[in-house]
């Protein structure tokens, strides 16, 4: 398994992993928008034959604020090839680049109540916790919880994840 930056070429892949895997879908120019403005903060996962298993697309905040923040648009694991560590790489190497090159102050995501195997990800292996909760944030009216990890300089926790 090979963990790398995402290039343009790339697109197409993360695009087919993404409609697999989640019911939040974007159009490609979203894609193509996330890698030519933050063209170091996504990555893929890719097997020996070069396809797409895994990918994080993720962004700088775009609102004017004090403090600067990265944002994980999407993240997802073709079903084969889970638990085996790449999204935990995926989230790491990203979340290392917010901070090393945009000077993150933290990350933050969305995610579903019921994701069970995403809030074990962000919540018990990269220390992540809840800021708030918005009410009918997805399309079927499920809550999400807005969450947050403070990075250090090199975009890992500045606490360690009870796990
Ligand atoms: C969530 C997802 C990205 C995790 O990918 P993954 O590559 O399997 O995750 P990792 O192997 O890096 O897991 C790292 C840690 O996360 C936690 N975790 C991962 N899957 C889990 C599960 N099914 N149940 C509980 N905890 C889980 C564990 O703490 C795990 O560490 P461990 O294997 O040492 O116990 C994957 O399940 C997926 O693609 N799901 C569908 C898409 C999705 O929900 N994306 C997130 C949207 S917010």
């Amino acid at each position: 398994m090979n963990i790398r930056l995402a290039t343009v070429g790339n697109l197409l892949g993360m695009q087919a992993c993404n409609l697999q895997n989640l019911p939040e879908n974007y159009q490609l120019r979203y894609y193509l928008y996330h890698s030519l403005t933050w063209p170091q903060l996504s990555y893929v996962a890719e097997d020996h034959k070069g396809r797409i298993v895994g990918y994080i697309l993720a962004k700088m905040d775009e609102e004017p604020s004090d403090k600067s923040h990265g944002h994980v648009t999407s993240i997802s694991v073709l079903r084969g090839y889970r638990r085996l560590g790449l999204a935990k790489k995926l989230m790491l190497l990203s979340q290392e680049a917010m901070a090393s090159i945009y000077k993150a102050e933290y990350v933050s995501l969305h995610v579903r109540k019921s994701n069970r195997a995403a809030l074990g990800l962000y919540r018990d292996s990269l220390g992540f916790d809840v800021h708030s909760i918005e009410k009918k944030y997805y399309a079927d009216g499920e809550d999400a919880y807005a969450m947050r990890l403070k990075l250090s300089t090199t975009g890992t926790s500045e606490q360690p994840p009870s796990k």
